[in-house]
């Protein structure tokens, strides 16, 4: 099979993209290496899965370019015959998205409204989008079930996110596109981007400066180890790729083991036997309470099943950052 991945040379899209080049697909790939964070760890990834596809033997191009960009996306898809698409390419900060939400409305929906145009338009039946599990907003029932009611996004990202949803359905009703929404829970892991927690906090940690806590301590997220969640999305993707099926559907993908904060940084600390300082600072517009997955649909019709606990993808982020980043 031949996919396009977009957002291909960042954390996750990366990870994917070798995962399924080991598994003999052919990979094309866009992203357009903006400075959100630092560009050259996107050229790094970039570098590793080239090694990755000439190691097993598979096709595979990254276009340099904007998934906005209209000429691009039908360039990529009359060139090359696209079996499946997954959407990871997007601006993915909670925070900034408060400062410039246009910016994020432009890249996250226009952006996507784009692929799903040219998709629609070559005949791509199989397409992934890429969600958050920041559409559930500060949900007081947990674990958060796809079920659960999510008109109440926080952040400009979030809404983002929700609404790429809804236009996701627009084009299976419209088109009978098989899609489904895969809403990711705090993804972590070797190559995770540097202003999410458990990178920041391992860099300050090891520089010995403070890490900001904001609020008491209490928040708490459900991480998910990047294998899990690459695991999750090949199976979503071979599951939308069924051309007798009409699918829409929304997926959690979580790893079903919230842990605070404080908890979180003990759990560092104790990797690296070496005491946090901490700062502790007011709680952060846009931040949610809690996140918590429930994620027996995914189970039930993906069989996906995560398989790191937080102790040990924390261990092996940790070896990766000493190996790599120092
Ligand atoms: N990391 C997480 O914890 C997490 C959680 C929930 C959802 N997600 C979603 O997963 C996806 C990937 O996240 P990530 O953590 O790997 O982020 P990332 O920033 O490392 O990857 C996104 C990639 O998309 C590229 N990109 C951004 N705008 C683009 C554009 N206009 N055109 C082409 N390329 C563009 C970036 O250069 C980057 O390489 C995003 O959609 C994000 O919202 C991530």
């Amino acid at each position: 099979m031949k996919y396009l991945i977009t957002g291909g040379a960042g954390f996750i899209g990366s990870h994917l993209s070798e995962e399924l080049l080991k598994q003999g697909h052919d990979i094309i790939s866009i992203d357009n290496f903006n400075d959100y964070y630092d560009p050259l760890l996107k050229q790094k990834n970039y570098a590793s899965v080239q090694n990755t596809a000439k190691e097993n033997g598979c096709f595979y191009m990254l276009y340099k370019g904007d998934i906005r960009d209209k000429k691009i996306i039908e360039e990529i898809f009359s060139k090359h015959s696209i079996d499946g698409v997954v959407s990871l390419a997007a601006n993915a900060g909670v925070r900034p998205s408060i400062q410039d939400p246009l910016y994020y409305v432009d890249v996250n929906l226009m952006g996507l409204t784009n692929l799903l145009e040219a998709s629609k338009k070559h005949n791509v039946k199989g397409f992934v989008f890429i969600s958050s599990s920041s559409v559930y907003g500060n949900n007081k029932k947990v674990p958060f079930s796809e079920n659960d009611i999510v008109d109440n996004p926080i952040s400009p990202y979030a809404a983002t996110k929700k609404a790429g949803e809804l236009l996701c359905y627009t084009y299976h009703a419209l088109y009978d596109m098989n899609i489904a929404c895969l809403r990711y829970f705090t993804v972590y892991g070797p190559r995770q981007r540097p202003d999410l927690a458990i990178n920041k906090f391992t860099r300050l940690m090891l520089e010995n400066q403070p890490i900001p806590m904001y609020g008491d301590g209490t928040t708490a997220r459900d991480y998910t180890y990047v294998s899990d969640i690459v695991d999750g999305t090949i199976k979503a993707l071979n599951y939308v790729s069924k051309k007798d099926k009409h699918i829409y559907d929304i997926f959690n993908l979580g790893g079903s083991h919230p842990i605070s904060l404080r908890d979180l940084i003990n759990v560092i600390s104790n990797t690296m036997n070496k005491k946090a300082v901490i700062n502790q600072l007011p709680m952060q517009a846009g931040d949610v309470d809690m996140t918590y997955s429930d994620y027996s649909h995914a189970k039930e019709i993906l069989n996906y099943e995560p398989k790191i606990r937080i102790e040990e993808g924390i261990k092996q982020f940790i070896e990766w950052y000493m190996r790599t980043q120092r």
